[in-house]
């Protein structure tokens, strides 16, 4: 069967935890109940994909374990293809989460499972029209994925989450490259730590104003996608996209202003939503336009699977 978006990426159980404040080193804080909800980035993107309607498959790892089959439930319950996860003898990815009242979450991840994805197991892009990955996976599975992909003239989708530092070829393979405000800083080496990947020409200022963005997106582009994408929470995105003459075209795209009370899994909402209007052929702002909509509607919510909206939901 030819699934027209294939997700290569993680599967976590969340276990989440309301807390008022975030316990320092050395500190105890008792916090609300644990719940335990599907999450993981590339098991977020292909639930809130399948929920709008996209046919989509997800390519990763899962163990033998109650965290696994809580996992593939909610793959399949959201019609996401499951032929290509692996159960395999590790436990289940799993990422603890605490959620203060603003809405802010920080996650610390266990790949475990996720981590016995090879390269192999990404290598066939199965006719579908668009791949995307995240970075939960071990990064020559991503690489080895997207340059196959495009080989076979698939679109490829990278949402850069969390950071890893991509090979020249990759970053040239990619269609859209996705990032937050952090991540792109990172990989222009503007973040102030000097990590990422960048030659020094990265033309942040470090305001945050609007030409900041536009010229942070265009040191992207010099980087090799064809498109880049810039998520900015409640302020909407940025599309970048590389025209006919090498000229830059810019859109901004607002978000609907929303209460959130659990940011988790809203960029994965919104890539989700994004590959999706790209594999039923709408440009790149379009996508993004829908895709913002999208994770508006999940930060309402708690928790990531469980807060992404079907098509008919969308208003
Ligand atoms: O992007 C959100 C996801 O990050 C969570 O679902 C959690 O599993 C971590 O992977
Ligand atoms: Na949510």
């Amino acid at each position: 069967m030819t699934e027209a978006v294939l997700v290569v990426g993680s599967a976590n159980a969340d276990l989440v935890v309301a807390t008022d404040r975030r316990p320092a080193g050395g500190e105890t804080v008792l916090g609300g109940d644990t719940q335990i909800l599907p999450g993981g980035k590339g098991a977020n993107t292909a639930v809130a994909a399948a929920r709008l309607g996209a046919d989509v498959a997800l390519i990763g790892a899962v163990g033998d374990d109650a965290h696994g089959r809580l996992l593939l439930d909610s793959l399949r319950g959201s019609g996401v293809g499951t032929d290509r996860v692996r159960v395999v003898d590790r436990p289940t990815g799993a990422a603890y989460i605490t959620v203060t009242p603003d809405g802010e979450n920080s996650i610390l991840v266990s790949p475990g499972a996720n981590h016995a994805l090879a390269p192999a197991d990404a290598a066939d892009p199965a006719g579908a029209k668009v791949l995307v990955a995240s970075l939960e996976v071990p990064l020559d599975v991503v690489e080895h994925a997207i340059a196959c992909a495009a080989r076979a003239g698939v679109r490829t989708v990278l949402n850069l989450s969390p950071t890893a530092k991509l090979s020249e070829e990759t970053l040239r393979h990619l269609d859209v490259l996705v990032v937050n405000e952090h991540e792109a800083a990172w990989l222009l080496g503007t973040d102030g730590d000097g990590s990422g990947g960048s030659d020094g020409s990265g033309g942040s200022d470090g305001s945050g104003g609007h030409d900041s963005h536009n010229s942070d997106a265009a040191s992207l582009l010099d980087l090799g996608p064809d498109a880049v994408v810039i998520t900015r929470g409640p302020e909407g995105a940025l599309v970048a996209t590389r025209g006919e003459q090498a000229d830059i075209d810019h859109v901004e795209v607002s978000s609907p202003q929303v209460t959130a009370v659990d940011t988790t899994g809203a960029g994965d909402a919104f890539t989700g939503a994004l590959v999706t209007w790209l594999a039923s052929g709408a440009t790149v702002a379009d996508a993004a336009r829908r895709a913002v909509d999208v994770a508006a509607v999940s930060v309402t919510k708690r928790g990531a699977q469980p807060s992404y909206p079907l098509l008919d939901e969308l208003s």
